[in-house]
């Protein structure tokens, strides 16, 4: 078997076009949706991510500001420019990029940013919404996997689900989705003693560990659904994902590419969130 490839360019522009139109009927009632992004420090990769959200921004019609401070800051400076986004009616979505620096606590600045402009859904009160089965903002990946295997008409209803990772961006998100979709889900983590014996029961299989390659089509059941999240950049420059695409494409029966599979419809997740933010803050 040779596994369909999901492609997140192709519905991430599906997805785009339509919320462009949604962006342009907010602006003409007056409450065009605004997103403010910060980075902290010079890390090449978040600098390209950042990047790429402000450039979809514009792409849609939501109003964007990015507020870039050196790796030196003190977390103060930081922390009243969020108390000031937070006060903004233009500003309907904060996002802190992630990592930090060493000199700041992570999960004192997400708690910082109001969980009304939450668009990342990390701030403790989303996460307890979505642990709940009430979710107001979804984390962008997550959300953006389960859009795939909706627009794929994936059935997730008793299904076993495997998600190898369980970050706090990622693989803990992922896990409350797939549960309140009704799959039984096993996480997997870095002290999973036979990570294969698991894999191999997955019906639905989610890597998100940022190891290179490190799922091989042997891991993978006939058939399965493959989600690959990593984003890892080889010796040679070239950027792979955390699945092995060349052999577990030859087992699967789905399955996404790295890049141009879940990393576009995360930054599409993004905008999603901001606009039903603007939504949100208009009444509608
Ligand atoms: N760093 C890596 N992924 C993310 C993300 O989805 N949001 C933020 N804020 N930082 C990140």
């Amino acid at each position: 078997m040779t596994a369909k490839i999901l492609d997140g360019n192709a519905l991430s522009a599906k997805l785009r076009a339509s919320l462009r139109h949604r962006a342009a009927e907010l602006a003409a009632q007056g409450c065009r949706p605004g997103l403010a992004v910060i980075l902290v420090g010079e890390n090449p990769a978040s600098q390209v991510y950042v990047r790429n959200k402000i450039k979809a921004c514009e792409a849609v019609g939501v109003h964007s500001e990015k507020y870039e401070f050196p790796a030196d800051t003190p977390p103060e400076k930081v922390l009243n420019k969020i108390a000031a986004l937070n006060a903004d009616p233009k500003i309907h979505g904060i996002l802190v990029q992630l990592p930090l620096p060493k000199q700041f606590d992570e999960d004192a600045v997400l708690e910082a940013i109001s969980p009304e402009k939450d668009v990342d859904g990390f701030h403790a009160e989303n996460v307890g919404l979505l642990a709940q089965g009430h979710p107001r903002f979804i984390s962008c990946t997550p959300y953006g996997i389960m859009e795939m295997l909706k627009s794929e008409g994936v059935s997730l209803k008793g299904k076993e689900a495997v998600v190898v990772g369980r970050s706090n961006i990622v693989g803990k998100p992922m896990t409350l989705l797939l549960i309140g979709a009704s799959a039984t889900v096993t996480v997997c983590h870095s002290q999973t003693r036979d990570l294969a014996f698991h894999t191999r029961r997955a019906d639905i299989l989610v890597a998100a560990v940022g190891r290179p390659k490190m799922i091989t089509g042997g891991m993978v059941k006939p058939g399965a659904v493959v989600i690959d999240v990593g984003i890892n950049r080889l010796p040679d420059g070239k950027l792979c994902g955390d699945v092995d695409f060349e052999s577990a494409k030859e087992v699967a029966s789905l399955i996404t590419p790295v890049p141009g599979g879940v990393g576009p419809m995360t930054i599409t997740m993004l905008l999603a969130n901001t606009i039903e933010g603007a939504v949100r803050a208009a009444g509608k």
